[in-house]
């Protein structure tokens, strides 16, 4: 099957890379805006991202689009309630969310501190009811795990398991934790989808995703590929050692 593995961008630093990620997200806001009237989004958590949220609280990225026009979502969240430090809801609201003072009605956050397989249910239906039966999304963002993982999609799982649910619990055995995520169809069904990737502990896992077998059990971030949409990579030269 050829697949497209969609294009790579390589950047000297983990800095310069999150200047990019900043830069994209700006620009897909601004394209979305003006098309459509909103900008639908789903953050990526991690660490990787973190810089590049940094950078949107700060000129120029705080006035480059109308941050009250923007729809945020989460590509997956921690069961952990909102104010832990491993909520990646936390990250984004102390990095730019709450900063640039964005609406809470616009900021659609995944609920860590309810019963997993609940919150997943009633995600779900946060999703249908903002973006309608087959939600779409301007821009996703992702990172890559060293294993392989993309959003909670995680090794040693088909990541098309309850693909229709759209929304679905999954339990990442590596960090002993109850996660929530998009599933695949939502993740793909996007304008692009842009993954951040820094460090040498990704190298050889970015090239094995884009370069290596397709076997999305084993990497379930290969199951990523936008039918209607651009797949972007942007990495630093770390992390593309091997590509
Ligand atoms: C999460 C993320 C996860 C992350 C990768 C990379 O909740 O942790 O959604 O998929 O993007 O694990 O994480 P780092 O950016 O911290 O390396």
């Amino acid at each position: 099957m050829t697949r497209e593995a969609g294009m790579l961008y390589i950047y000297e630093t983990p800095a310069e890379t999150a200047k990019e990620l900043a830069d994209l997200i700006v620009e897909y806001g601004a394209s979305a805006i003006e098309s459509r009237g909103r900008f639908v989004v789903a953050l990526a958590g991690g660490n990787t991202p973190k810089a590049a949220y940094a950078l949107l609280a700060q000129a120029p990225y705080s006035n480059a689009i109308d941050w009250s026009a923007v729809e945020i979502f989460f590509g997956d969240e921690r069961c952990v309630p909102p104010d832990h430090e491993q909520s990646n809801y936390k990250m984004a609201f102390d990095a730019f969310i709450g900063p640039l003072d964005i609406p809470a009605v616009h900021v659609h956050r995944m609920r860590g501190e309810d019963d997993p397989q609940r919150a997943a249910f009633d995600y779900r239906g946060v999703l249908l009811d903002v973006l309608g039966e087959e939600p779409f999304f301007d821009l996703v963002m992702l990172g890559l795990g060293p294993d392989g993982h993309t959003a909670s999609l995680f090794p040693g799982q088909d990541p098309l398991t309850e693909d229709e649910q759209k929304v679905r619990a999954a339990y990442s055995e590596s960090q002993s934790q109850w996660r929530i995520t998009l599933t695949p169809s939502v993740l793909n069904n996007a304008e692009a989808v842009c993954f951040a990737v820094v460090g040498a502990e990704k190298a050889a896992t970015l090239a094995a995703v884009r370069e290596g077998p397709y076997d999305p059990t084993r990497y379930p971030a290969q199951i990523i590929a936008p039918p209607d949409g651009e797949l972007i990579w942007l990495s630093d030269k770390a992390a593309a050692a091997k590509s």
